[in-house]
């Protein structure tokens, strides 16, 4: 029996927004998910506002997961667009599976594999630029590393 999408998720996926890859992106953030083994790539232009912020100017994703994934990270791309990367750290996950009207139970690991590729791809240019990474940040990175270097052991293994 199908799962039961909701109107929004079967959009995002027929049509999801910003999906693609990106030239010369100021931040490239990759994550695998450890339960599925799928994988995520997302990428992030950053510009800075008149009061000195850096903002996500632009962003893309590419991914092999599921339709969840697609729509869950479509989603997410344009509830981050313009943020301050400070605000983008902060974001609650929960507004993307809200946003959407839902997601089957299952599916909720699919939606957090976008905010982690953003959160790879905010330490990646903050790391190239040389700026301070907040401590959580940091950490969060730490075990995302971890998780993919699982996935892609997993991917040699098959
Ligand atoms: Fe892998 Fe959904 S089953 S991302």
């Amino acid at each position: 029996m199908p799962l039961p999408y909701s109107k929004k998720v079967i959009q995002h996926f027929n049509k999801p927004h910003n999906y693609g890859k990106m030239k010369s992106p100021d931040g490239v953030g990759e994550v695998g998910n450890l339960i599925c083994g799928d994988l995520m790539k997302l990428y992030i232009k950053v510009v800075q506002n008149k009061k000195g912020q850096d903002i996500i100017k632009d962003i893309k994703f590419s991914t092999f997961g599921c339709l969840a994934a697609i729509a869950s990270s479509s989603m997410l791309t344009d509830l981050v667009k313009g943020k301050t990367l400070e605000q983008a750290i902060g974001f609650d996950r929960k507004e993307i599976v809200d946003e959407l009207g839902g997601l089957p139970p299952i599916k909720i690991h699919c939606s957090v594999l976008a905010g982690d590729a953003l959160i790879e791809a905010i330490h990646d240019y903050l790391t190239k630029n040389k700026k301070p990474i907040p401590q959580a940040l940091n950490e969060r990175h730490g075990q995302l590393a971890k998780e993919k270097q699982e996935v892609e052991k997993d991917h040699k293994t098959c």
